[in-house]
């Protein structure tokens, strides 16, 4: 089975090339027109799906897409394992890759998932962590390319936790494929200094562009896609007050959308709170794709499952 070449694995939303990125986003628009087009688990072969912290969507996804792809799809939740005993993760990913084609892992810190793929023979994808949730951006991505055909030029702006994973994989993926990424957050979360490096990085190669700013005009003016996420993550139960207070401003309501682009798309990563991070009226709206959005979860997930397997048969 194994090509002797080294495991691919994909843990930021930068493991892709730009020219690998819409490799995956091509076969992901292939997948929605045609859910059984490709069956690299057909055995069926099992992939091993770990959640550390709650899910809808990526669980859904992932077993929907292992299935479709003719895989076995192995979920397995934190509580019952022995993760919570001290199991080393190098052990754990030794365990799962002699038995499985390839693990998803949903968990609190990047180093451990890290950890896991340094350790695993089979292909390890990140299905969100504090800092990234690269699965979701591939998934916005298709969502924006469907809608104007392209996406290199396009300018997304992020609204809320510049802090949050969703934001950082913005910056990362968005500047991949050649997006004009503005990050419009309270200066008390902005996102990491290293990923907006390494996204100004990317974009100067691509023809996009990095912004953060705690302007509202500034970061919603003539924007075509607006997006935005909880303001509280998980694992930051508590500090819900403390957060709502400072992102009052950055709430994605019908004012900002007027200042944006008058074809401007709206996203939201789900789950939301209508109220808060957005308003019922722009969610509810005709500007709103969250359920493409999170339909095309399980396209983007399939073909890059697709991907990862070629790569490692060679
Ligand atoms: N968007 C997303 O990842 O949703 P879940 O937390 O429900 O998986
Ligand atoms: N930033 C959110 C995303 C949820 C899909 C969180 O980490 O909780």
């Amino acid at each position: 089975m194994s090509s002797g070449r080294p495991v691919r694995h994909f843990l930021r939303d930068d493991d892709l090339s730009a020219a690998e990125q819409a490799r995956v986003l091509a076969l992901a628009a292939e997948l929605a027109t045609n859910r059984l087009a490709r069956r690299p688990l057909d055995g069926p072969r099992a992939v091993a799906v770990l959640f550390d912290k709650p899910s809808l969507r990526t669980r859904v996804s992932f077993s929907v897409g292992i299935a479709e792809l003719g895989g076995y799809p192995l979920v397995i939740d934190a509580g019952g394992t022995h993760a919570g005993r001290g199991e080393a993760v190098e052990d754990v990913a030794r365990v799962l890759s002699r038995q499985v084609a390839a693990i998803a892992w949903r968990t609190f810190a990047q180093d451990q998932l890290a950890a896991m793929a340094a350790a695993s023979r089979v292909p390890v994808v990140n299905a969100l962590t504090n800092e990234f949730h690269p699965c979701q951006v591939l998934a916005d991505l298709l969502t924006i390319q469907q809608a104007y055909g392209r996406l290199a030029g396009l300018t997304l702006t992020f609204l809320g936790d510049g802090s949050s994973n969703m934001a950082h994989s913005y910056l990362l993926g968005g500047a991949t494929a050649g997006l004009h990424v503005r990050i419009c957050a309270p200066a008390a979360y902005w996102p990491s200094a290293d990923v907006v490096a390494t996204a100004a990085a990317i974009a100067g190669r691509t023809g996009g562009s990095v912004l953060v700013t705690a302007d509202t005009a500034a970061g919603c003016t003539d924007a075509d896609v607006l997006a935005t996420d909880v303001w509280t993550s998980m694992g930051q139960e508590g500090q819900e007050g403390a957060r709502s207070e400072v992102m009052v401003p950055y709430s994605l309501d019908a004012a900002k959308l007027a200042a944006a682009s008058a074809y401007c798309r709206v996203l939201h990563c789900l789950p939301a709170h209508r109220g808060q991070e957005i308003t019922a009226e722009v969610i509810d709206g005709p500007a709103s794709l969250v359920f493409e959005q999170s339909e095309n979860r399980l396209h983007a997930q399939k073909a890059l499952l697709c991907f990862l397997l070629e790569q490692a048969a060679g």
